[in-house]
């Protein structure tokens, strides 16, 4: 490899939710740096980040990951066309009002915050195995929360966005940690991502909270980084030598950042892996 190839020109990346936001600034940059970009989206997004890199090394694969069967015929693709996959970003990530059910009868916060990013991942590891050294890095967030693991599926308690959005996102802690566990000494890495706040359409498309994100756009919007800034954080962990074999850690701006305690205690991990498992049917 010469000064001028371009860095990642060997590497597999797939990106979900990488039509908007966060999950395409992440997927162009990977673009731009030569890998071939699995991008997992509900519509049509490829041309534009092939324009605006010159990489015709990007495939498109539409999938509502609110239905394990979309994921299921997803991950079956991704298996069937490539043998390795050096990168997984579990970007996706939405918000609803109100407690709304997925294909699956699964709360939808939790079906495609953390039920998807699970799923899919147990069902690419092969690839990811066979890639290693493979990276895992799943888009997290910072809300004071915890997991009710008596009522995850909010069928006894009444229904709060923001709780409800949050506890979702601590699952991708939760994951993380244990999925590190899972993996130490297979060559793939698994590390959760704090973007931080940024401009966003989070929830905007079915979860009506894109009147949310104009308001705060109205008002704030100027002040906030663009998903091009945040996405330097995914992909920190993602590419960055400096995270070469280290794993099962939560990081914001390329430093490690203390995890809520619940997140931290090995024994509630594992208890929502199979709680996952099961909700998922995962052998
Ligand atoms: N924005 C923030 O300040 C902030 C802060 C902390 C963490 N995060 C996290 O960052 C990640 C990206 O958020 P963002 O702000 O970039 O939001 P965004 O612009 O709304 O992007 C979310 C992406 O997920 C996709 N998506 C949602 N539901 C889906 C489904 N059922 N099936 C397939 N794709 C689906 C969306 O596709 P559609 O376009 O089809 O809806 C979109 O591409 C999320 O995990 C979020 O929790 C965001």
């Amino acid at each position: 490899m010469d000064d001028q190839t371009p860095p990642l020109i060997d590497r597999i990346a797939l990106v979900t939710g990488a039509n908007s936001g966060l999950g395409r600034a992440v997927a162009e940059a990977l673009a731009g740096q030569g890998a071939t970009v699995l991008m997992v989206c509900r519509n049509a997004a490829r041309d534009g980040i092939m324009a605006a890199t010159g990489n015709p090394h990007i495939q498109l694969f539409v999938a509502d990951l609110a239905s394990q069967a979309a994921i299921r015929g997803l991950a079956a693709q991704v298996r069937e066309r490539f043998d390795r996959l050096h990168l997984l970003i579990n970007n996706v990530g939405t918000a609803f009002p109100a407690r709304r059910l997925s294909p699956d009868g699964i709360e939808m916060a939790l079906a495609v915050n953390h039920l998807a990013p699970f799923l899919l991942t147990n069902l690419l590891l092969d690839p990811l195995r066979g890639a290693a050294p493979a990276r895992i890095v799943n888009v997290g967030t910072r809300i004071n929360t915890a997991m009710d693991f008596s009522d995850l599926n909010w069928e006894r308690r009444p229904y709060r966005l923001m709780q409800a959005y949050g506890q979702s996102k601590l699952g991708n802690l939760h994951f993380t940690f244990e999925l590190a566990r899972r993996l130490a000494g297979s060559g793939v890495t698994a590390n959760c991502c704090f973007p931080g706040v940024f401009r966003s359409n989070l929830g905007g498309t079915d979860g009506a909270q894109g009147w949310f994100w104009r308001v705060v756009d109205r008002l704030v919007g100027w002040a906030l980084p663009t998903p091009e800034q945040a996405a330097r954080r995914v992909l920190y962990l993602a590419t960055d030598p400096a995270m070469a074999g280290i794993t099962g850690g939560y990081y914001s701006d390329r430093k490690p950042i203390p995890a809520p305690a619940q997140s931290q205690d090995a024994a509630a991990n594992q208890r929502l892996w199979e709680i996952s498992a099961g909700f998922t049917r995962l052998a």
